[in-house]
């Protein structure tokens, strides 16, 4: 920090607002405010100023000043990734191979994988392994881009394996590397022992669990997965007010997999994001409407999974805002690459690159309350951005689907090197 930083004759400066919205919705989604033949200088780890090269700053204290020359690049605010699990043990690709041969994912999962399998792995494995596997995948998904991140709980489901998950993301946050923040997921699964006591778990959940992940301020949110299965939606509301006597602000897993009214509990309790929604109805577009809850669309999963589309178009063009975001998991997103997550939603959603921009960055920022701190070009906001290869417009990194084009991240107005 306390660096300053001259980026110079940038091609392209995407996503720039002087003062910052909390998100954009409907129509609004489809303006992405940029510059071309740019100028962008940051101080002290924050974005202090951008214009035009036409009106390039006389500047007159060189003196630890850092020009960069951008001639055929594009500068773009960082991803802001608002739904991963990148704390697990190990992997599931026996799974995957399982699926291919024609099991479904609830198939697998009755059979005591998933979750449950990712649960086992995990129970074994140290704090400091853990730690040490997902950092790997932390690095992993700032080279690609992403500046401000939300990691879940939930493949611990015990009190010690819950709190092993969330010691493991408040070791990443202290890394201060990017914005990160905590959700505690304990209701992912009803693990094995408690199979024909569920009731037996929630209580374990709300009795033990949240009281000590308050304590010792593990968690930002909690989050349950809606699902047939898993929690009904009654149980969801549970836990949610559960959790939100503890401080922590609802977020929800709905509608993945069947329609179980998660997107209504989560409405009614106020949740800042409501995530997957592959089978939301239109009653539930309504519902969304009338509140402040999120729709995120994690492409992700329903790509390797094969599951119907969200109706993310739907939501834009009744008026919604909507956010796009990872869903990185060993179970049913391996990937945290968000410039694929951008060209799922164009290719696959048919949202225009510029609808895709603004879900995966100002309003996937907004999803964890961020968007006062990331999500754009903004003054004042963290300098989190990238500076890609040479490419003739931003509308080729969605195009480009799958290809490496980030060529520098920068993270707090510094090269981020791991
Ligand atoms: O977001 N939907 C529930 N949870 C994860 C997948 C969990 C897993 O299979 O490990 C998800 O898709
Ligand atoms: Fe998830």
């Amino acid at each position: 920090m306390g660096k300053k930083l001259l980026l110079k004759n940038i091609k392209t400066l995407v996503q720039v607002r002087d003062t910052a919205v909390e998100w954009v919705a409907g129509a609004d989604m489809k303006q992405l405010p940029s510059i071309e033949n740019a100028w962008l200088a940051c101080d002290d780890g924050l974005i202090a100023d951008y214009g035009s090269m036409e009106d390039f700053p006389g500047i007159t204290d060189w003196k630890d000043l850092e020009v960069i020359d951008c001639t055929g690049k594009i500068v773009m605010p960082s991803y802001a990734d608002s739904h991963t699990h990148i704390v697990y043990a190990g992997n599931r690709e026996g799974e995957f191979v399982d699926r291919i041969k024609g099991l479904t994912y609830e198939e697998i999962a009755s059979k005591g994988g998933g979750i449950l399998n990712s649960a086992q792995l995990l129970n074994k494995t140290s704090e400091d392994n853990l730690f040490q596997q997902s950092l790997n995948r932390f690095h992993e998904v700032i080279a690609h881009g992403t500046g401000a991140i939300e990691i879940k709980s939930g493949y611990g489901l015990s009190l010690e394996s819950e709190l092993k998950m969330l010691r493991v993301i408040k070791r990443l946050k202290e890394l201060n590397l990017i914005p990160i923040k905590a959700t505690f997921l304990g209701a992912h699964a009803v693990p094995k022992e408690f199979k024909e006591n569920k009731e037996g778990y929630i209580r374990l959940i709300i009795d033990e669990m949240l009281p000590a992940i308050a304590s010792e301020k593990l968690a930002d949110y909690i989050d349950v997965f809606c699902e047939k299965g898993y929690f009904t939606a009654a149980e969801t509301q549970r836990i949610l007010e559960a959790g939100l006597k503890q401080g922590l602000i609802p977020k929800v897993h709905a509608e993945q997999l069947s329609h179980s009214n998660g997107i209504k509990t989560a409405v009614n309790c106020n949740a800042i994001s409501v995530d997957h929604l592959e089978f939301c109805s239109d009653d539930d577009i309504a519902l969304l409407k009338k509140s402040k809850t999120m729709p995120t669309i994690l492409p992700g999963a329903a790509y390797f999974l094969n599951l119907p589309l969200p109706p993310a178009r739907k939501m834009i063009d009744a008026g919604l805002p909507v956010a796009f975001a990872s869903d990185y998991n060993p179970g049913s997103s391996p990937s945290g690459n968000m410039n694929f997550v951008l060209s799922m939603a164009c290719i696959q959603y048919k949202l225009t690159p510029e609808e895709a921009i603004n879900a995966a960055t100002i309003n996937s920022a907004y999803a964890m309350h961020l968007s006062g701190n990331v999500g754009s070009i903004t003054p004042g906001k963290r300098a989190n951005f990238f500076i890609t290869k040479e490419i003739n417009s931003y509308s080729f990194i969605p195009y480009s689907f799958a290809n490496h084009l980030i060529e520098e991240v920068f993270l707090n107005g510094c090269k981020y090197t791991r």
